[in-house]
């Protein structure tokens, strides 16, 4: 229920066991909600952490405690064989898992995963899995192919080149004397702190054919404006160097580099 739901700080443990805490006694059940991968910044929920915690607390809960990860940015993209945020923290015990497909595996429509209880539930109780249609068979069938490359020998390749380029274009930006989020994501958060020079400068990189993303308050909080690159496995050692040139160019020409 709303009025029983609370916001822990991004990340904070200390402040997730106190919203934990003081939730003991106030309901049945406790579900502990994270992104895997989060959007603005590209890093990632302390999985462990989380699920260390809930079993931690469940015998204080009488139906126990679950976690739902949205692993949207994680799924196709992160982890040895792109099995998102799960994979890259090797964390098992995460009880309910959903994605879109409209990012790393570049279709339209989602999933939950879950164990046959939790699946069984949602397939008789959500509404939106009753009232409306399910994606149609082309975009089924689409999602099944990419899940097919994701598993094969050319996905393995695929999330290596992306590893690599993600490396390379975060430590060139770096060099360059920008500040990013860190991190090992595709989604590299670029710091420029201002956000008529971050809007400016994603308006000359378009110029110059790089579609970048500016992140300005209140989607960030003010004087954190960014912007925000995403790496493909598609992209060449030339994209990424001329990427790297046109961001020294034009974050001289904002005043946000020397
Ligand atoms: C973390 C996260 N979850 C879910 C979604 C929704 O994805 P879709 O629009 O494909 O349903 C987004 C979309 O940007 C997202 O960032």
């Amino acid at each position: 229920p709303r009025d029983r739901k609370k916001i822990y700080a991004h990340c904070n443990m200390d402040e997730l066991r106190k919203c934990i805490d003081e939730s003991v006694g106030n309901g049945k059940k406790l579900i502990i909600v994270t992104d895997g991968v989060f959007s603005m910044r590209g890093d990632y929920a302390p999985l462990h952490e989380i699920a260390c915690l809930a079993e931690e607390y469940d015998p204080k809960f009488e139906e126990g405690i679950m976690t739902v990860v949205d692993d949207s940015h994680g799924i196709g993209a992160y982890g040895e064989t792109g099995r998102g945020t799960v994979e890259v923290t090797q964390e098992d015990r995460i009880d309910i898992i959903t994605a879109t497909l409209g990012k790393g595996l570049g279709v339209d429509g989602g999933f939950i995963v879950s164990n046959e209880k939790v699946i069984e539930y949602l397939r008789e109780t959500s509404p939106l899995y009753v009232y409306s249609n399910p994606i149609s068979s082309g975009i089924a069938s689409a999602a099944l192919k990419a899940l097919e490359i994701l598993d094969s020998h050319e996905g393995l390749k695929l999330l290596e080149r992306l590893r690599e380029n993600t490396e390379y274009f975060r430590k060139g930006i770096n060099q360059i004397g920008f500040k990013t989020i860190e991190g090992i994501h595709p989604i590299v958060p670029i710091l420029i702190g201002d956000a008529i020079k971050a809007k400016q400068m994603v308006f000359d990189l378009y110029q110059r054919g790089i579609y970048v993303v500016a992140l300005t308050y209140p989607v960030v909080p003010r004087g954190q404006d960014t912007i925000r690159v995403q790496i493909l496995a598609s992209h060449t050692r030339h994209d990424l160097d001329y990427a790297l040139k046109s961001f020294q160019e034009t974050g001289k020409k904002e005043g946000i580099l020397e």
